[in-house]
């Protein structure tokens, strides 16, 4: 149980940051109703193969199982909602200027909450691309302007006839050029970074943190659990993203 002596050390590390930053991954959208990937029970990861299932080799071998696995988290995602944690990093965004959020998250509930600089390491589920990247990287195509038997697995590219596939990061592949070069400047130049909601055991999301920390970044968890990057961190607020970062703001508002 996080203590106010505890929010409050860390608020006065956050008063004194110019430039702070955010590393976000699935637990910030946990009370959204979205699951993690590593939670015991219910973890999608515990339930589920990802070698099976978010590779490309799994894509080649079984596009349409790949498919469905992604329009099932899709429904998920769809109706979900930004929770008190994605808003209130909206609200500091607004104190500050500027918060940039890495994420590592494939939903896009930071920019419905009403932050604008989100940096989307992982890709974005609700996207989807020619496989082939064929007019580019990336070549984004809008499927409900297709035609086609969605039960029949993914649909082809208009372009070039290979699979559409989501424009998701999967195992074995690296992150979007853009997204990382911007992610690396964020971390070259950040003077506080919070860290919510991730495992860190990913990289190269994982070492973010511990390079922002070699760069003079102070670093903030917030996390319910221990994690790989809790020995890293100037502060551990041992909580619910959803419960802890309104904490956090109001102890913020009141200096
Ligand atoms: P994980 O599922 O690995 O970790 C989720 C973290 O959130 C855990 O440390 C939990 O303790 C914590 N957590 C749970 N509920 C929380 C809450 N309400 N508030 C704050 N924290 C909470 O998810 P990620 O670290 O995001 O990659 O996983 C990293 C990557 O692994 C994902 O982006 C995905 C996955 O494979 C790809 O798909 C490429």
């Amino acid at each position: 149980m996080v203590t106010d002596v505890q929010i409050e050390q860390a608020a006065a590390l956050l008063r004194t940051s110019r430039r702070p930053c955010v590393l976000t991954g699935a637990g910030v959208s946990k009370e959204s109703g979205i699951p993690t990937f590593r939670d015991a029970l219910e973890g999608l990861w515990a339930q589920y193969d990802p070698s099976e299932l978010a590779t490309p080799t799994a894509f080649e071998r079984n596009p349409k199982l790949v498919w469905d696995f992604y329009e099932m988290r899709r429904e998920r995602v769809r109706p979900a909602q930004p929770n008190p944690g994605h808003l209130a990093l909206a609200t500091l965004e607004k104190r500050y200027g500027a918060l940039p959020i890495i994420t590592q998250n494939v939903d896009d509930l930071h920019e419905r909450a009403g932050s604008t600089q989100i940096i989307h390491l992982h890709g974005l589920i609700a996207r989807d691309r020619c496989s082939r990247n064929c007019q580019g990287d990336p070549t984004l195509i809008d499927v409900d302007a297709l035609g086609w038997d969605r039960s029949a697995g993914p649909p082809v590219c208009p372009h070039c006839g290979a699979l559409i596939r989501p424009d998701v990061v999967w195992f074995g592949e690296i992150l979007p050029e853009k997204a990382l070069s911007d992610a690396i400047a964020v971390i070259e130049t950040t003077d506080l970074m919070l860290v919510i909601g991730t495992s860190g055991v990913v990289h190269p999301a994982a070492r973010m943190p511990l390079e922002a920390k070699r760069h003079g970044a102070k670093l903030i968890e917030i996390n319910p659990f221990r994690s790989e990057l809790t020995p890293h961190m100037d502060a551990w607020l041992e909580g619910a993203s959803g419960a802890i970062m309104p904490r956090l703001l109001a102890a913020l508002e009141q200096a």
